[in-house]
């Protein structure tokens, strides 16, 4: 199946007795034995192995035929063998790194990760004697650097990262990584499997907060850890054990916003792209930040890795912090939000938002500036989004 397909089919087929054209929801915590027999066959094999097979299941969090439906559908779309799926993006994030960091192990990370990420590396692993450098990643010769210096476990990126849009070469840095046997993870939200497949050019694991472009709605929080079998069975344990599960609802949203992945990734990336180019020619704006851009820096290589550049935007104003939240402030169409990946138009200022939590002097080392403010730009009428930016910049 084409890719276009999958999202429509892939892992859903209508299942005897009743047949139903949209996957089932098993709303069900526990699933019932036959027999003391067939609870011990199944006990046999582990409370948390992957249950392909009808009558197999436990409890849910150990694994629910709805959520198994998303998991595979998703692994299909990044071309990895086996997905799984939890309570939301920083769930998949932190069960992925406790399951393969141990006290005195170093991790490499891009800088400019997402907020919260960047706290579990910062933070609650450094509590843990789990040391993380943070490095531009998007500069091949630092990262090599870094990567000889602490030959770390794992080597994380975000790319496109957020919110600079600064794009890393997953392929290079995946040869580089692998010398030293780290296992690279990459945080694939903001292109979606639609515009990047990492494991396809290296990397060993790829995340997605679901919340953003997979669900598409703002109406459901949810993650998505791709890999091969054997890793994905390691971070099955410590999701099994540890309980960040996804609710079986949850996972049927995700599963329907997937189905409508390709035609909403077109249209963002169309809309982003005239969007990009009106705030590029705006007296107002000092600088536009879209991959689709020739004047991003690494426009080169967003051709070369993704198939297209997506909906995210970040731009600077002129007049910096003010600018931005007078700008905020007057718009009436885009949605002044956190989150991503959605059919609305949102727009958010990192400095006071998404990555207040990082220090100043880091956030700006790594070019979150005072006056940055990002959009992820819906799939609304463009002109319709355009008018919006305009009025609200000649507030400014
Ligand atoms: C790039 C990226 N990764 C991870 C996350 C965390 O995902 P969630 O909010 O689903 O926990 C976010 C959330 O905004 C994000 O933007």
């Amino acid at each position: 199946m084409k890719f276009d397909t999958k999202v429509v089919h892939s892992n859903q087929e209508p299942e005897e007795p009743y047949f139903p054209v949209s996957h089932p929801i098993f709303q069900t915590s526990n699933f019932a034995f036959k027999s003391v027999e067939h609870a011990q066959k199944t006990f046999s094999k582990g409370p948390h192995f992957p249950r392909d097979m009808k009558g197999e299941y436990v409890y849910t969090r150990g694994g629910n035929p709805t959520q198994r439906a998303l998991e595979m559908c998703v692994a299909d779309l990044e071309g990895g063998e086996e997905g799984l799926s939890f309570s939301s993006g920083m769930a998949a994030i932190t069960s992925t790194l406790i399951t393969f960091l141990k006290k005195g192990d170093k991790a490499l990370a891009t800088d400019t990760v997402y907020g919260e990420t960047f706290l579990v590396f910062d933070k609650i692993l450094r509590k843990f004697g789990i040391e993380t450098s943070f490095v531009d990643t998007s500069n091949l010769e630092e990262t090599q650097k870094l990567i000889e210096a602490i030959k770390p476990k794992i080597v994380y990126i975000e790319t496109p990262a957020n919110p600079t849009l600064k794009i890393s070469d997953i392929k290079a840095i995946s040869e580089m990584a692998h010398q030293f046997d780290s296992l690279v993870i990459v945080d694939n939200t903001f292109m979606s499997p639609y515009f990047q497949n990492p494991l396809k050019l290296g990397a060993d694991i790829v995340i997605h907060s679901a919340t953003k472009y997979l669900a598409g709605h703002s109406d459901v929080l949810g993650g998505i850890v791709v890999s091969n079998s054997e890793l994905i069975s390691e971070i099955r344990e410590t999701l099994f054990t540890t309980g960040a599960v996804l609710d079986p609802f949850a996972a049927w949203l995700i599963l329907r916003g997937i189905k409508t992945l390709s035609v909403r990734m077109e249209r963002h990336q169309k809309n982003a792209m005239k969007v990009a180019k009106f705030l590029e020619e705006h007296e107002k704006v000092d600088r536009v930040f879209y991959p689709g851009l020739d004047s991003h820096p690494q426009h080169n290589l967003a051709k070369k890795q993704m198939k297209g550049f997506g909906g995210m935007i970040s731009f600077e104003l002129k007049d910096g912090y003010d600018a931005g939240v007078k700008l905020m402030n007057n718009v009436k169409l885009c949605t002044l939000a956190v989150s991503l990946g959605a059919v609305e138009t949102l727009i958010e200022h990192p400095a006071s938002m998404t990555h207040s939590m990082i220090p100043r002097e880091e956030r700006l080392k790594a070019g979150i500036t005072d006056g940055l403010v990002r959009i992820s730009v819906g799939i609304e009428d463009v002109e319709d989004i355009i008018e919006d930016l305009s009025n609200a910049l000649e507030k400014v």
